[in-house]
């Protein structure tokens, strides 16, 4: 069977450096692997839309921020292919025959649409059918490029548990067409949720705690400077805290070893210099200036490409278009096997035809 890589963000903001270890540098490590047959990343407009119904002037902003991060982190439009969800229309047909597979109490027990309700104060019923639909929307997303394997957080869990389910039950009526996906969690705890600078669960855009991608060194330098560390740890000579401790998480997200040797000469992993920090003698500043020079290591390139990228924008839109035209080719031969398995493809099918007309000739 094919290996097949299908993942995407929702266009709503420039991506992170928590986008990045979480997910957008292990797509780029599959991407080169070269160990899966097909890769297609997306941005997940008509997602993003159905929270931001009024406000479509933001995803429309945020469609090229997001393809000039994929390109700057190192996404090639010659191995992976990357698409608009939009234009897409076989993803409103698929997800259109899925509905008819999902009761609306296995719905409301999806925890990340619950949570969601919560967050965003939808009382009851008043919530919208598109946002509260969108697993089933999301499962069309996977299912129809057949993907076997969906790089994500571990917040999109009960997504791809609803995909498998509708997949199964889709294959159980139908006969064995579709794809069940496996999910594929960032390698590490300090990956899986990368906190913001400001020591809070969570990057976001309205915290002002994030590091994004596309920050300029001075901007690195100046956000990781303000970052909290371990509030008990007053003197150098303290002993300090790991745990919450976001300058060491970072460290955990983006710093090899080989990089705590070269930037430190003391210390010869990053263990080495936690055990020195929990002693206490090691000052937060020289922690600070290790991950300012790992930050800025894996940066430079990304930003470089970037302002590479930026200078022909028009270029980047072909990109995406060609991909949508790739996407849309793949999207059409599932369609027709799915229309096949669902006795709806009457056009196509010479026997239908022929037996019907026999039917009515006795
Ligand atoms: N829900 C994802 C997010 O919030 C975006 C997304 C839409 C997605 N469809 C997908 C991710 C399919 C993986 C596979 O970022």
């Amino acid at each position: 069977m094919n290996k097949i890589i299908l993942t995407g963000d929702r266009p709503t903001g420039k991506l992170h450096i928590g986008h990045y270890v979480g997910s957008l540098r292990r797509r780029v490590e599959l991407q080169n692997s070269g160990l899966y047959d097909k890769i297609f990343v997306f941005e997940a407009d008509a997602q993003a839309l159905t929270d931001n119904i009024e406000n479509p002037e933001k995803v429309r902003q945020n469609v090229i921020e997001v393809a000039l991060d994929y390109l700057a982190a190192g996404l090639d439009p010659s191995k992976t292919t990357l698409f608009i969800q939009s234009q897409i229309p076989e993803l409103c047909e698929l997800s259109f025959y899925f509905m008819d597979l999902v009761s609306v109490s296995r719905l409301q027990r999806n925890p990340t649409v619950k949570t969601e309700i919560q967050m965003r104060g939808f009382s009851g019923e008043s919530i919208p059918v598109g946002f509260f639909t969108y697993p089933i929307s999301q499962a069309a997303d996977i299912a129809m490029f057949k993907a076997t394997t969906v790089p994500a957080g571990d917040d999109q869990e009960p997504m791809l548990e609803q995909c498998r389910e509708i997949v199964r039950r889709f294959n159980n009526i139908y006969g064995e067409t579709l794809v069940e996906p496996n999910i594929l969690l960032p390698e590490n705890a300090a990956c899986l949720r990368l906190p913001g600078t400001d020591g809070k669960a969570k990057m976001s855009k309205s915290l002002g705690n994030c590091i994004y991608l596309s920050d300029s060194a001075d901007e690195v330098n100046r956000k990781v400077k303000t970052m909290y560390t371990d509030p008990e740890h007053l003197q150098v000579n303290d002993p300090g805290h790991l745990e919450g401790n976001t300058v060491f998480t970072y460290l955990d997200a983006f710093a090899t070893d080989e990089q705590v040797a070269r930037y430190t000469n003391d210390y010869a992993t990053l263990q080495e210099m936690k055990d020195h920090y929990t002693r206490g003698g090691l000052g937060d500043m020289k922690c600070k200036k290790l991950l300012m020079a790992v930050l800025q290591e894996t940066l430079e390139p990304i930003r470089q490409r970037r302002a590479e990228y930026e200078k022909d924008i028009p270029a980047v839109y072909e990109i995406l278009r060609k991909g949508c035209e790739v996407a849309r080719a793949a999207a059409c031969e599932t369609m027709d096997e799915v229309r096949r398995a669902m006795k709806i493809n009457y056009f196509d099918d010479r026997a239908l035809i022929e037996e019907q007309a026999r039917r009515f000739q006795k």
